[in-house]
């Protein structure tokens, strides 16, 4: 059987875990929420790339994992290149907001795109969003809102704080579309857990995207071949933070009854 460690700064990588779980269930997932660092949005790229490697070297020192997926678009765009510099024998999958599949669906070609200010501000953002907006097949138009706060809004479960944050984000979102937006990108792993709010201040006839499934496909892939027809694994939950926190919101939005655990690293 194989191993995937799987990691985010708090509680959103569970979006993707969930993705994960779906698509490979003969897969034993160990999923560390480094809630003790969260949020990574408005880190430095020397804390995060820290935070990256030392989750990343327990993960192979204690569970042996076959592969990595960096289920936090923050920790992708700051940190992947060096983990990789420093893993080349491990496979590593990042998660990076879905520009491609929301231009491929785009009709207006005016599109949202929500995400921390450590992704917006990134090299690596700015790469993806020059080469979409040079390829695409007709012009396409990326309005970039840092939500500061979101991530964090959700890590606490405070879900006032968190309408307040959509409602001041869509709004700053419209206020910057030079022409009617159809489709917003989810750029940060924790926002799919505020996408009722949002979906509801955007209306119906906006899409929201977000990369959870991709993910899980590409992670299929790399970790070729999967045994098929095996059970499935409960996931191992570990948190730098506060455990109860990480296994209340894995019993809410996954329906998963595991206990979490203390990681100190
Ligand atoms: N969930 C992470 C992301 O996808 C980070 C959010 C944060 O900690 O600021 O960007």
């Amino acid at each position: 059987m194989k191993t995937v460690g799987v990691f985010d700064s708090g509680v959103g990588g569970l979006s993707v875990l969930r993705a994960l779980l779906a698509e490979l269930p003969g897969v034993r997932f160990v999923y560390v929420a480094d809630s003790a660092w969260a949020p990574y949005g408005e880190r430095t790229v020397a804390e995060i790339t820290d935070r990256s490697e030392r989750i990343t070297a327990w993960l192979r020192r204690t569970h042996h994992i076959d592969a990595l997926v960096v289920a936090c678009n923050t920790a992708t765009a700051l940190a992947i290149d060096s983990l990789r510099a420093a893993h080349p024998d491990l496979p590593i999958v990042g998660v990076e907001p879905a520009l491609k599949p929301a231009a491929a669906m785009s009709h207006t070609r005016h599109i949202g795109v929500l995400a921390t200010r450590g992704t917006l501000n990134s090299e690596r953002f700015a790469r993806l969003r020059t080469q979409l907006e040079n390829t695409a097949s007709s012009p396409v138009n990326f309005i970039c809102q840092p939500c500061d706060g979101l991530a964090d809004a959700i890590e606490r479960d405070d879900l006032p704080a968190q309408q307040a944050l959509c409602e001041r984000y869509v709004a700053a979102l419209r206020e910057d579309a030079p022409g009617d937006m159809d489709t917003v990108v989810l750029g940060c792993t924790h926002y799919p857990f505020a996408a009722d709010a949002l979906a509801q201040l955007l209306g119906p006839d906006v899409a929201l995207v977000d990369t959870g499934e991709a993910v899980a496909r590409r992670t299929r892939d790399v970790l070729k071949p999967v045994e098929s027809g095996l059970a499935a694994v409960a996931p191992e939950l570990l948190s730098t933070g506060d455990p109860a926190a990480l296994s209340l919101a894995a019993s809410r939005w996954l329906g998963l009854q595991t206990q979490a655990g203390k990681l100190v690293a």
